[in-house]
């Protein structure tokens, strides 16, 4: 309001002026129309120095997606103001626990998306940077954040989750941890996580707008066997996905059949 206000006053218009009705309809839609087009500017962060606030973002609303974006887009906000003060991080809660606790894509991986939506200078490099995000994701050793003041102490162990689904990659540090699920000792495994998260992310996004972007990472031998008849352009063709596939599927057609 105060925008539109300033914005009617620095036009020269009154309050009172006859037609004021449509001057400030046509003002309104020129300032609720100015989300800034992306791809916004990428201004380099150095990665390590967001990792508690990742950290403590995560834990204000349980949000693992939330955490990734607040530490991210708010410590560009604080910097440099719009457009980067202008998202609506509030709204990305909803990736909490793979999508409102559904158990499907992991907040960060879906922060991280949403980053690349913001900042990659085309779809293909989007896509791309989606595709080694998620792979990284599977294979790393997670979590290695060490919180300057725990919230809660849980077991100094890492899992692998070879998928991107929350709930493989809970179910699994589970098993590892012997800590239970939906628990406070989950939730700080998590968090730190956003922390690992952030930083990679963060380290992509600095690489890339260098215009230096190294992929590194490929699906694994036995889903890249998968997709030469799968995948797409195979003589199958029927699978969409850079999921490790082995993480559900055995291979159907070495097994012995009848
Ligand atoms: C050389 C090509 C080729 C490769 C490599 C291949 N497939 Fe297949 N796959 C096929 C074809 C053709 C069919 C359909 C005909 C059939 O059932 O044999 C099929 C069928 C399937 C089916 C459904 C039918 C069934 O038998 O259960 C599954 C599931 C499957 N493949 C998974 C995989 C997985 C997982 C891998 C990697 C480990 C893989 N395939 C590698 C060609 C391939
Ligand atoms: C998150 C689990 C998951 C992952 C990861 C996954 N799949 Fe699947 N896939 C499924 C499910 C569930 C079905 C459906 C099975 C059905 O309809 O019986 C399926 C179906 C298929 C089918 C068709 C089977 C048929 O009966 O025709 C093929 C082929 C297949 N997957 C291959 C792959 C390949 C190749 C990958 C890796 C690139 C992969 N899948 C990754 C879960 C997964």
């Amino acid at each position: 309001m105060t925008s539109i206000l300033t914005r009617r006053r620095a036009l020269g218009l009154g309050a009172a002026t006859i037609g004021g009705t449509l001057l400030y309809a046509a003002n309104s839609r020129a300032v609720s129309g100015s989300a800034a087009k992306t791809p916004w500017e990428w201004k380099e962060i150095q990665p390590e120095s967001i990792q508690e606030r990742a950290y403590l973002s995560a834990w204000e609303k349980i949000g693992c997606m939330y955490g990734v974006l607040e530490a991210v887009l708010g410590t560009l906000g604080d910097k440099y103001g719009a457009p980067y003060n202008t998202f609506p991080v509030e709204a990305t809660v909803y990736g909490s626990g793979g999508i409102g606790g559904g158990g499907s894509l992991c907040g960060t991986v879906n922060a991280a998306g949403m980053l690349f939506g913001l900042f990659a200078k085309s779809q293909e490099d989007m896509f791309a940077l989606c595709g080694e995000m998620s792979l990284w994701y599977e294979k790393a050793p997670l979590p290695v954040y060490k919180p300057k003041n725990p919230r809660q102490q849980i077991p100094e162990v890492t899992s692998v989750s070879g998928s991107n689904l929350c709930h493989v990659s809970s179910t699994r540090w589970a098993n590892i941890s012997g800590q239970k699920l939906l628990t406070p000792q989950h939730f700080e495994r998590c968090n730190r996580m956003v922390a690992d998260a952030t930083v990679k992310v963060v380290s992509m996004l600095n690489e890339y707008s260098r215009g230096k972007m190294t992929y590194r990472e490929k699906p694994n031998a036995f889903s890249e066997g998968c997709q030469a008849c799968h995948g797409p352009a195979g003589v199958k063709a029927n699978v969409a996905t850079n999921m490790s596939c082995n993480s559900c599927h055995q291979d159907p057609h070495n097994s012995a059949k009848p």
